[in-house]
């Protein structure tokens, strides 16, 4: 009996009352059915339409609801078979559904050549192996399955704080400017007042780097914002207003307030006429948008050598509203910024006449201020790309 004529009697009538022999019913089934797979695919095909041609066959014969060979199997053998039988049948009867899926036409198609034409080939001078994915670009994988989830990542919060603070400031008029972080000793110190036998040199506690074929370490990994300062003068003239958000780096140990990287934002606005009453006005502008219309200022007197006046910016503290709290060390105020007139050798380095032209300079540390936004107490936290930490924000 062929297994066209099995398939068209019960299991009952096929004498198939126990586990060994329905097995070996199944496993006869599967046979045929890999040995048809195979036949088509060592057979090849003369052509595409040939080859989609003799795979629908074979997938009509074996998976079509009417008549296919699964189907029969489900209505002769599966459904009528007794009950002591049935979760075997059922766990054959679904591994030759599984195995019957790599009939479908495209998966099949995929692995059927096609036979090379050797008249066209000699002709052609060419090789005429064909690929045969490529016959079918749906072929092969199941384009119904869900696609590879991707977590959406965001902004580091430094980023975020250093877009906010641009945008305050791009509305105000001013522009954002970049410079170089590898930066020459004479723009990070000499160009900004700071010769080289000035104590002040120490305040920035720096990183030289020996730069190929020159002797000396000419570098410095810029300490600071400010060389962009003459750099921008030098390049656009009087009348500048500009922020610097960049990177700096320091010989610091890293602690929970210093990290050897870490992010400033520069400011300067040079012009006829700008006084102290400008500086003041625009930072407290800035502050009010960035920490809140309640936020005071406060400026104490401090030394920098490329401002003459300099002065040290202090916000109410955001946490307590100046009451005096752990934030603010019971003062009730943050320090956040230095800042100054510029000083008219730095003008005059730049290019620009200081007794025509007078300015206002300012820096601070972006990480900071993500720092006191977020109620965040370790700077090192924004640089150790903990996942868990960062997408907190
Ligand atoms: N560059 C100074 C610093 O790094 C900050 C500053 C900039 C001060 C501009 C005054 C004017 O500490």
């Amino acid at each position: 009996m062929n297994i066209e004529e099995k398939i068209q009697r019960t299991l009952a009538e096929l004498g198939a009352d126990n586990a060994e022999i329905v097995q070996a019913l199944f496993a006869e089934v599967r046979a045929a059915m890999e040995a048809e797979r195979q036949g088509l695919i060592s057979g090849g095909a003369a052509n595409d339409a040939e080859r989609q041609k003799a795979c629908r066959a074979l997938r009509d014969r074996w998976l079509a609801r009417k008549n296919g060979i699964i189907s029969a199997i489900d209505e002769h053998w599966l459904k009528p078979s007794p009950r002591e039988l049935k979760p075997l049948v059922g766990r054959a009867f679904n591994e030759l559904r599984q195995a019957g899926a790599e009939l479908e036409v495209s998966q099949l198609a995929s692995g059927v050549p096609i036979k090379p034409d050797h008249r066209s080939a000699a002709q052609a001078g060419e090789a005429t192996q064909v690929q045969p994915a490529s016959a079918d670009p749906v072929a092969a994988p199941d384009l119904t399955l869900p696609g590879a989830h991707r977590a959406l990542g965001s902004l580091h919060p430094v980023t975020q704080v250093l877009r906010e603070i641009e945008g305050i400031f791009l509305e105000l008029g001013y522009r954002t400017e970049t410079g170089p972080e590898i930066e020459s000793v004479y723009y990070n110190f000499d160009a900004l007042n700071i010769p080289e036998t000035h104590p002040a040199r120490d305040d920035w506690d720096t990183l030289y780097v020996k730069l190929p074929g020159s002797k000396d370490n000419a570098a410095v990994l810029r300490t600071h914002t400010s060389p962009v300062q003459i750099r921008a003068m030098e390049k656009y003239g009087a009348p500048l207003y500009l922020i610097v958000p960049g990177k700096v780096y320091r010989h610091d140990n890293p602690d929970a307030s210093h990290a050897t990287m870490f992010h400033q934002v520069e400011g300067l606005a040079v012009d006829r006429d700008i006084s102290f009453a400008d500086l003041k006005g625009t930072l407290d502008f800035f502050v009010k948008k960035f920490f809140g219309s309640g936020t005071r200022t406060r400026f104490q007197p401090s030394f920098f050598p490329f401002t003459e006046p300099s002065a040290e910016m202090a916000v109410s503290c955001w946490a307590c509203g100046g009451k005096g709290c752990g934030v603010c060390k019971q003062s009730g105020w943050v320090e956040i910024m230095g800042c100054g007139m510029v000083h008219p050798f730095v003008l005059k380095n730049g290019g620009i006449n200081p007794k025509r032209y007078s300015g206002w300079a300012f820096g601070f540390g972006a990480d900071r201020m993500a720092m006191i936004r977020y109620g965040v107490t370790d700077i090192q936290l924004f640089y150790q790309s903990d996942v868990r930490f960062l997408e907190q924000f």
